[in-house]
C-alpha cells in the first residue's frame, strides 16, 4: 500500500497534516523526527512531508534529520520549520526574522507562481495562514522561489528536478485557501499517489494492529454509548471480540431508551457485554445535592467504583481501552486554561484497576473520522451520528436536587423535542439541542384548574467546536409543535422557555 511519512518536528498542526492526507485518500503514518532513517526507508514510502515545529534551525539544540535523507531520490515537502530545515541543510541561510521584518503571524496575502506544480491550476494569489519568526534569508542552490508575501519574498520554494518542496505557510488549516488541493498535488502530481485510500482499509489496518499487540489479552472498555467508546468498541469486538469485556454503566441519567439501544448495537459482536443498572445506587448518592460540580464528582467517582467492581470480577485484565480521540489529546495538553465545567467523560482512569497497558485505537483520528469508521465497523447509524452527551448525563440537565420523578419527564421531554425536531431535518442544520428541566415552578391553567408546575427549557445550538456556539434560530411552528406536545403529554410540566443566548456568555448546558 502506497504511503506517506510526516515526521513530526513537534508542530501543533502535526495531526491535522495526516488528516488532510488521508482526506486526499492516501494512507499516512506519523514518526517522530528521531526515528533512524533505516526505519523510514523500511517503510518504504513513496513520499515524505516534515512538520512544522517550535524551534529554530540555526540552534543546535534544534530537531534535525539524517542528512542522507536527502540523496534517497524520495519526495519532501517541507511545511515552516519543516521547510527551514530542509533550506539549512541543504546549504541556504535561515535566520531570525525580526532582522528584516519579515515575521508573519495569521492570514496573509500570499502569491503564487502557478506554474510549480505545487500550486498548478490554482488562484495565483490567495490568503494563507502563516506562522513563522524566522526567515530563509538565502535559499539552497537547485531551489527557485515559487511565493512570496507583500512582507516576505520567499515564502514557498522548489526544487522539482529533485521532488523538493517547501512552504513558510501551513497549507493544512483551514484558513489557507486552497491548501488542501497543494497537499493533494505533492501527493498525486509529486509522489505519484493514486489517492485509492479508504477509511475501509483504515479499519483493516487498525484490527491487525490491535490483533497484534492485544495476543491472548484481556481488554476491559467503559462504553457511554457515545459516539467514540461505542467506535472503539465495535473496533476491539471487530479485532478481538471474545477477550474483550463491555461494562456499560446506566446511571439512570440516560436518554430514553439509551441503555437499550447501546446493548442492541452490540449484541451482533462475540463479546462480554456487562450492562450495571446502577440507577438507585447513583440516584441515593445524588439526593439532595444541588450544586452542578458536586453533582459532576459524585457521579464521576461514583462511575469509576461501579467501574472498578465489574473490572474485579473480570479479574486480571491485561489492557483497558478507550476511546480518546485526537481533538482530546490536544485538549489535554492546555494544561493553562480555566476549569469552567469539570468534564467527566465517563471512562476516566480509575486509580484501583490492575491492568497493564492502555490501548487507544482513535486516538489519531478526528470526529468525523470517527464517525466514519464506526460506520464502516456497521454501527448503526443513531449511534454514529450521535450528539455529545455528557458524561453525568441528565444529572446536570435537571436544575437543582435530582430525582427520579423529575429524571423521567425530563427524558420523556427530551425525547419528543428530539424526535420533533430530526422529523423537521433539524438534525442536518445544527449541532446540538436537548431540553433542561429548570428548578422554577410556575402557575397555569389546564382544564378548568389551576397547575403549579416546572418550566423546561428548550436548548439548540450551532458550533463547529463546542468551544463556542450560536443559539439556533429554529422555526416558530416548530418550537409551537414541541411546545403543545409537551405540556399535553409529560406530567408536571406546564411551560416551555426557549434559551436564546450563545456561548459566551453562557455555556451549552445549563450545569
Ligand atoms: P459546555 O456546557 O461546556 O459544553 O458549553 C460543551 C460541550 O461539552 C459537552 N459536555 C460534556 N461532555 N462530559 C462530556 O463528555 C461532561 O462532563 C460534559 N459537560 C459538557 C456538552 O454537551 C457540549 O457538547
Amino acid at each position: 500500500m502506497e504511503k506517506i511519512l510526516i515526521i513530526d518536528f513537534g508542530g501543533q498542526y502535526n495531526q491535522l497534516i495526516a488528516r488532510r492526507v488521508r482526506e486526499c485518500n492516501v494512507y499516512c503514518e506519523v514518526k517522530p523526527w528521531t526515528t533512524p532513517l533505516a526505519e523510514l526507508r523500511a517503510m518504504d514510502p513513496i513520499g515524505i512531508i516534515f512538520t512544522g515545529g517550535p524551534n529554530s534551525v540555526y540552534l543546535d539544540s534544534s530537531p534535525r534529520v539524517d542528512q542522507s535523507i536527502f540523496t534517497w531520490g524520495i519526495p519532501i515537502l517541507g511545511i515552516c520549520y519543516g521547510c527551514q530545515l530542509m533550506a539549512h541543510a541543504l546549504g541556504g541561510e535561515v535566520t531570525p526574522a525580526q532582522d528584516n521584518s519579515a515575521r508573519e503571524y495569521g492570514k496573509t496575502l500570499t502569491y503564487y507562481d502557478t506554474s510549480c506544480k505545487l500550486f498548478r491550476g490554482l488562484p495565483s494569489e490567495g490568503v494563507s495562514w502563516m506562522s513563522h519568526g524566522d526567515y530563509m534569508a538565502k535559499v539552497p542552490e537547485g531551489f527557485i522561489l515559487t511565493a512570496h508575501s507583500d512582507a516576505c519574498p520567499n515564502v514557498a520554494i522548489a526544487d522539482e528536478a529533485r521532488g523538493f518542496y517547501g512552504v513558510q505557510f501551513h497549507p493544512e488549516v483551514n484558513h489557507t485557501q486552497g491548501g488542501v488541493d497543494m497537499i493533494r498535488s505533492f501527493l498525486c502530481e509529486v509522489c505519484h499517489a493514486k489517492g485509492d485510500w479508504t477509511m475501509g482499509d483504515y479499519k483493516n489496518i487498525a484490527i491487525a494492529q490491535l490483533r497484534e499487540k492485544i495476543g491472548q489479552g484481556k481488554v476491559l472498555l467503559a462504553l457511554s454509548g457515545g459516539v467514540d467508546s461505542s467506535v472503539a468498541a465495535a473496533l476491539l469486538a471487530e479485532a478481538v471480540g471474545p477477550q474483550l469485556t463491555c461494562v456499560f454503566v446506566d446511571h439512570g441519567l440516560m436518554r430514553l431508551n439509551e441503555g437499550d439501544e447501546v446493548e442492541e448495537a452490540f449484541s451482533k459482536w462475540d463479546l462480554n457485554f456487562v450492562r450495571v443498572d446502577a440507577e438507585s445506587r447513583f440516584l441515593l448518592k445524588l439526593a439532595g445535592v444541588d450544586e452542578p460540580e458536586r453533582k459532576r464528582k459524585i457521579i464521576g467517582e461514583e462511575f469509576i467504583r461501579v467501574f472498578e467492581e465489574e473490572a474485579r470480577k473480570v479479574g486480571a485484565v491485561d489492557f483497558l481501552a478507550q476511546g480518546t480521540i485526537y481533538p482530546d489529546v490536544i485538549e489535554s495538553g492546555a494544561g493553562e486554561a480555566a476549569v469552567i465545567k469539570s468534564h467527566h467523560n465517563v471512562g476516566g482512569l480509575p486509580d484501583y484497576v490492575d491492568f497493564k497497558e492502555i490501548v487507544e485505537p482513535l486516538r489519531m483520528l478526528f470526529k468525523d473520522e470517527v464517525r466514519q469508521l464506526g460506520r464502516e465497523l456497521g454501527l448503526p447509524e443513531y449511534l454514529v451520528s450521535r450528539q455529545p452527551f455528557p458524561g453525568p448525563g441528565l444529572a446536570i440537565r435537571i436544575i437543582g436536587d435530582i430525582t427520579k420523578e423529575k429524571a423521567d419527564r425530563l427524558r420523556q421531554a427530551d425525547y419528543i423535542f428530539r424526535e420533533e425536531m430530526d422529523r423537521a431535518g433539524e438534525d442536518k442544520r445544527l449541532n446540538q439541542y436537548f431540553a433542561v428541566l429548570t428548578n422554577t415552578r410556575s402557575v397555569g391553567v389546564m382544564g378548568d384548574g389551576r397547575t403549579y408546575d416546572y418550566t423546561l427549557a428548550l436548548r439548540a445550538v450551532t458550533t463547529s467546536d463546542f468551544m463556542t456556539a450560536d443559539w439556533a434560530r429554529i422555526p416558530y411552528d416548530l418550537l409551537d409543535k414541541v411546545s403543545g406536545r409537551i405540556v399535553n403529554e409529560v406530567k408536571g410540566i406546564n411551560r416551555i422557555v426557549y434559551d436564546i443566548t450563545s456561548k459566551p456568555p453562557a455555556t451549552i448546558e445549563w450545569e
